[in-house]
């Protein structure tokens, strides 16, 4: 997608009511995976913020949750491909030892998750997983999974529910695909 140009909300793909079920299906399997045990939840700001404030209000009070947050931007746009990310802020937890989970909004090529996920393992957390709300099947240009996803979606630029175009629309309760004017 252009960095410019004109795009408006086209219509609604996922709507909140999906949307809150599909986290509440992936807070209950996530909370019996760690019951009685400390989790740090990683959220990849800005755009995992509304989806793990839901995502945590969703796990057991039997999971000792805590939140971290991590700050990355691209390197320009065709550096996207090669998954460089600058990182802009850092976790303020030591993770060694912990179990942690990386929360990110959407995963497009994958390159990105796919760096930080070799950055945090890296720091010996003793597990380590990864949550994508969405997934773009068609887009993905590496061979790794995501341990837990909300929705597989089409190559479709989406926004709201902390996705934004040109940091517009994350406020946006549902799910919408945008279109150029
Ligand atoms: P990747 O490295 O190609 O997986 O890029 C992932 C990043 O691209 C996400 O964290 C989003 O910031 C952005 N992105 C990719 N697709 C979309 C979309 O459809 N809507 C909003 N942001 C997107
Ligand atoms: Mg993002």
């Amino acid at each position: 997608m252009e960095s410019t140009g004109n795009y408006e909300l086209d219509h609604i793909m996922l709507t909140r009511e999906a949307v809150r079920e599909r986290v509440s299906e992936i807070a209950a399997s996530i909370s019996d995976e760690y019951r009685g045990e400390e989790l740090i939840f990683t959220g990849v700001l800005k755009g995992a913020v509304i989806f793990m404030s839901d995502l945590v209000r969703s796990i057991d009070l039997s999971v000792d949750t805590r939140m971290d947050f991590i700050a990355v931007s691209s390197y320009g746009n065709e550096a996207t491909s090669s998954g460089a990310v600058k990182l802009i802020k850092d976790m303020d937890t030591n993770i060694e030892g912990k179990n942690v989970i990386m929360v990110e909004d959407i995963m497009d090529t994958g390159l990105t998750l796919s760096y930080l996920r070799e950055m945090l393992a890296a720091r010996g957390p003793a597990t380590f997983k990864t949550c994508v709300l969405l997934e773009k099947p068609d887009r993905k240009k590496i061979d790794s999974t995501m341990d837990y996803t909300g929705f597989a979606i089409p190559d479709k630029f989406v926004v709201g529910y902390g996705l934004d175009y040109a940091g517009k629309w994350r406020n946006l309760p549902d799910i919408w695909c945008v279109t150029k004017r």
